[in-house]
């Protein structure tokens, strides 16, 4: 069988998934909204080959470890449960971003990852089915198969994945990434889903998501930058009051992120449109318009604690580089 190699965008969430219905299907407690980042993507071969005696997995250049095999070894397994296909394959994949610091990397991996084993294995898969077999992957994956502003629903196992709600070109927004750690979180986001239920504050967080997520949408599609500010800066501190109070608590922000969270609503005070959001890390992601994305990006790098700046604009889906 020949060798397929995809590219994804990473993707971030303007309204968050934390938390599972089911945490084997990750099927999420709540729906969310993202926007695919442009410039940061993964890059993901996989051929499927009757001489492996298991399946081998090379990240970034390196062997991976045994943890990171085994989570692509069962989605792999997905794959050959859809697929019939029974030999094992090699992987390699790459970042050309750091991972594990807050930019979401499992979501453009597992989104190229399923793009490339389907394809490798055969099957044919529309973008909703695509997007479902990345969710198994990883939740937020499943937002990065559908080019530009993604919405992923909650729902059973046929009715979660994510749709694009309007494309890449529909709004020029800018991210400009404000890097503080490119070390790797201490807990991942897998095992952070689990304790989310543990928070008293997850709760009133769920209550309040369809009204936030209507927002969004509505925010997203009228292209209405301070609506959208609002939102995503409350759904941003709602979801790390839950990370902080959950049992054991986890603390993803350092000195350096609120350094920048205040200068940010300090610039935005002073008229300019910024907001921010952070995932599961202490990087600190600023959106603003494109127009704005210069000045934005110089003053987050003279910041005490920033090491550089990344710069993405709206992504498009994930596709393949090659044909089976
Ligand atoms: O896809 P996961 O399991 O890595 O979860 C991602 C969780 C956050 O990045 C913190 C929020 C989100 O919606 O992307």
């Amino acid at each position: 069988m020949s060798k397929v190699v995809a590219v994804a965008h990473p993707n971030i969430a303007f309204i968050k998934y934390w938390g599972n219905q089911d945490d084997a299907l990750r099927l999420p407690s709540n729906g969310s909204i993202s926007m695919n980042l442009d410039g940061l993507h993964s890059q993901t071969a996989v051929e499927f080959s009757a001489g492996l005696a298991g399946d081998e997995l090379q990240l970034d250049g390196g062997v991976a470890t045994p943890e990171q095999t085994q989570r692509v070894s069962a989605f792999l397994d997905l794959v050959r449960e859809m697929s019939g296909v029974t030999s094992a394959a090699r992987v390699e994949s790459q970042n050309n971003f750091p991972s594990g610091a807050g930019i979401a990397s499992s979501s453009s991996a597992f989104a190229a990852l399923a793009l490339a084993a389907s394809a490798a294995a055969g099957l044919e898969l529309d973008e909703a089915a695509l997007s479902r077999l990345a969710r198994r992957g990883s939740g937020s994956a499943s937002r990065s198969v559908p080019g530009g502003y993604a919405e992923w629903r909650s729902g059973d196992d046929a009715g979660s994945f994510a749709h694009s709600i309007a494309a890449a070109e529909h709004w020029e927004l800018a991210d400009c990434v404000a890097i503080i750690s490119e070390e790797h979180k201490a807990t991942g986001s897998t095992a952070g889903h689990a304790l989310a239920g543990t928070s008293p504050l997850q709760a009133a967080r769920l209550a309040g998501a369809p009204g936030r997520l209507d927002a969004c949408r509505a925010a997203i599609e009228r292209r209405d930058f301070a609506t959208l500010a609002e939102v995503a800066e409350l759904d941003c501190h709602l979801m790390h009051a839950v990370m902080m109070t959950s049992q054991p608590g986890l603390h993803y922000w350092l000195p350096a992120s609120l350094e920048v969270m205040a200068a940010v609503r300090g610039w935005r005070a002073a008229g300019m449109a910024a907001f921010y959001t952070l995932d599961a890390g202490p990087n600190v992601h600023v959106l603003c318009p494109e127009s704005a994305a210069a000045e934005v990006a110089a003053g987050l790098a003279e910041l005490p604690g920033v090491l550089r700046v990344l710069r993405a604009a709206p992504g498009g889906p994930a596709r393949l580089l090659s044909d089976p």
